[in-house]
């Protein structure tokens, strides 16, 4: 459930009318709902509030500092993959105590930053990580709290791009090799075996993989506990689906109640999870404005302001994502293919829309909170979008349109 709906004629973000933001702050630009960012995080600390256990919103969703800013307000941890990312958590006011730091490719730099932070956890991908990072924790003369991210084998059935469960991924460590790995990282002298981590994938709409990969998971931590290694936290990853269109997929309680169920006796267990899409996504939207309604050959196009340098969702992984008037018209509608003005064939933001539009007239492409403007480029010299949250009735700016002068700000002629 979300805080965007139809008033007196127009789309409205909580109290305030997207029409009025757009006259005020201009297109393409990005609208957050601090509400429905607050009932998201609440959905998920409710489901598992049963259970000892961390919320760490996966910061590369939505990584403003206004939504980051709201999340630390309630309490949330945090789900970095990046130096960048930890001091944008930092910089919004998070605890970096309740950080956890993914990712293949630390660097030496950051796992130092990481460590002089405080952070909670490093989630370890590989051998020649933990070497790296009991390495650091040495010359820091202090010890690495980490978890390692297995691979459990698990097939998401979501979109490849998205999928990172599976044996063909790069991520994480084999499922056959867990135990070996963890005895290795036992005896490495700076690292504190803290937890143990998966992460199958994205946009997961069915709940069997997650209780999948759970099971696995609980058969490993069994068997380190009879070795004599034990794990205090197990955290599950991000992934669970969002409604685009109309996919089902299950709440934040039902996915709870399931994994609750394979947690029975396991008390001493706290539980992490790192969702990012179901808290963001349907969070934001991105309004933007018809240039032109152009009839081809075989088809019409409705040219609008945003491209795909500012959503590449729908480029890059064919995602479908609602498109609405913020003004519905009366009238008939017509097939458009929706497409940004960047030189590109690709560079659409929906295929065959009925809509019945004019120039001039605004658009709003729902479900763009999360992996939006994160995801947004400069390409064909075209400034970033203006991302701004409602609050009840109140609009703040929580970050500027890039203005021209941007563009080649760290450029240098010869
Ligand atoms: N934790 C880890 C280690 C991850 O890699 C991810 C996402 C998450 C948590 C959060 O997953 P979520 O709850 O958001 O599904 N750009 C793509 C999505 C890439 C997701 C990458 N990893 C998209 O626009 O669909």
């Amino acid at each position: 459930m979300d805080f965007f709906e139809y008033k007196n004629g127009a789309m409205h973000a909580e109290d305030v009318s997207l029409s009025d933001v757009a006259h005020s702050h201009g297109t393409p630009c990005y609208v957050y709902s601090r509400a429905t960012l607050e009932r998201h995080w609440h959905a998920f600390n409710d489901a598992v509030s049963a259970h000892k256990h961390l919320i760490c919103y996966a910061v590369k969703a939505n990584s403003n500092l206004g939504v980051l800013s709201v999340l630390a307000k309630l309490g949330s941890g945090f789900d970095i993959v990046s130096g960048g990312e930890l001091m944008r958590v930092i910089a919004a006011g998070g605890d970096p105590a309740k950080v956890v730091f993914s990712g293949v490719g630390k660097t030496h730099t950051e796992i130092r930053l990481a460590l002089e932070k405080g952070i909670k956890c490093f989630n370890v991908e590989s051998i020649p990580e933990l070497e790296r990072i009991n390495e650091v924790a040495q010359s820091m003369n202090v010890k690495a709290p980490i978890s390692l991210r297995i691979n459990p084998d698990v097939d998401a059935k979501t979109h490849p791009y998205i999928s990172t469960g599976l044996k063909a991924n790069k991520f994480g460590i084999a499922h056959e090799d867990a135990i070996k790995t963890y005895t290795a990282a036992n005896a490495l002298s700076h690292l504190e075996i803290k937890g143990m981590d998966c992460h199958i994938g994205s946009q997961l709409t069915d709940i069997a993989p997650f209780v999948d990969a759970l099971q696995r998971l609980l058969g490993l931590i069994d068997e380190l506990a009879a070795l004599g290694i034990h794990i205090e936290h197990l955290d599950v990853g991000g992934g669970l689906g969002v409604k685009y269109n109309d996919e089902t997929p299950p709440h934040p309680k039902e996915y709870a109640a399931a994994m609750a169920e394979k947690m029975k006796g396991r008390e001493h267990l706290t539980l992490i999870l790192e969702p990012g899409r179901a808290i963001a996504a349907n969070a934001g939207v991105l309004i933007t404005k018809v240039e032109f309604l152009k009839q081809g050959e075989e088809k019409n196009f409705a040219i609008v302001d945003a491209a795909m340098n500012d959503l590449i969702r729908p480029a890059l992984y064919s995602a479908w994502q609602k498109i609405e008037p913020v003004t519905p018209r009366e009238g008939n509608s017509a097939i458009y293919d929706v497409v940004g003005p960047v030189c590109e064939t690709g560079d659409f933001i929906g295929k065959d829309r009925a809509l019945c539009i004019m120039p001039d007239d605004l658009l709003v492409v729902r479900s763009a909170g999360a992996y939006g403007f994160v995801m947004a480029s400069n390409y064909n010299s075209r400034c970033r979008p203006a991302e701004i949250m409602v609050d009840g009735s109140n609009v703040h700016v929580v970050r500027e349109r890039e203005v021209l002068s941007d563009l080649w700000k760290h450029e240098h002629t010869l």
